[in-house]
């Protein structure tokens, strides 16, 4: 089954606890943590996770685009954050962030920007609970999908198979109603989305739009 993980990002933070409310109908709520150096943006810490963990049940997802995650991962994990997913690019010790992810009992994630091949998920694959492929340069919402990354996500499907293994893609960036459906068909199933949910009028709306395009 394909979710929904509206990014809080393209949401207004003066009135996030309404905001919340409306995507309720979400599987997952995504969390955007920019740190101004892994990324040119600056976005929100463990302690606005927890305050928005009590607001929700939802499976509260921390996208961590930040360098040096292994020392903030205990303190994601103890604000509610379920899954706790860290940049490929931003972790030269890959292997021992992605234990150290394990060792908190939350679901542990792998991201890739764009320009990132899948060999930098070699060695690690098997370990992992999900891979996010970026499907734009992070630190901003609102911008162009980039087309080049449906073989991407294709590839990675048929590797998780081929290797027999249980593994979400998830992809962030650009995902609208409009294409929606192709990266479904490319084999992700778990689909961020910002503006195509907060910038329109009717946010849960937009994420029953969201499901019924990926049926
Ligand atoms: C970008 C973030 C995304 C962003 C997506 O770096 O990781 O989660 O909120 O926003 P849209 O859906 O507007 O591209
Ligand atoms: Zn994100």
């Amino acid at each position: 089954m394909v979710k929904i993980a509206p990014s809080i990002l393209a949401a207004d933070f003066s009135n996030l606890e309404e905001e919340i409310k409306q995507v309720s109908k979400a599987e997952y709520l995504h969390l955007d943590v920019m740190d101004g150096h892994f990324v040119p943006n600056i976005t929100i810490g463990p302690l606005v996770v927890e305050a928005i963990s009590d607001k929700t049940d939802q499976l509260l997802d921390a996208h961590l685009m930040i360098e040096n995650p292994d020392q903030y991962i205990p303190d994601f994990a103890d604000s509610g954050a379920e899954l706790i997913t860290v940049h490929a690019e931003a972790c030269p010790h890959l292997h021992r962030t992605v234990q150290n992810i394990k060792e908190q009992e939350v679901k542990a994630g792998v991201a890739l920007n764009p320009a990132t091949p899948l060999t930098a998920l070699d060695h690690i694959l098997p370990e992992l609970d999900l891979v996010l492929l970026m499907t734009v340069n992070p630190g901003f919402g609102g911008q162009k999908f980039i087309e080049d990354m449906l073989p991407k996500i294709n590839r990675l499907r048929k590797r998780i198979e081929q290797n027999n293994l249980d593994i979400d893609i998830q992809v962030d960036g650009g995902i609208k109603p409009y294409n929606v459906d192709r990266v479904v068909e490319a084999g992700a199933n778990v689909i961020v989305a910002g503006s195509a949910i907060f910038g329109s009028d009717d946010p849960g709306q937009a994420v029953v739009d969201l499901q019924e395009s990926c049926k």
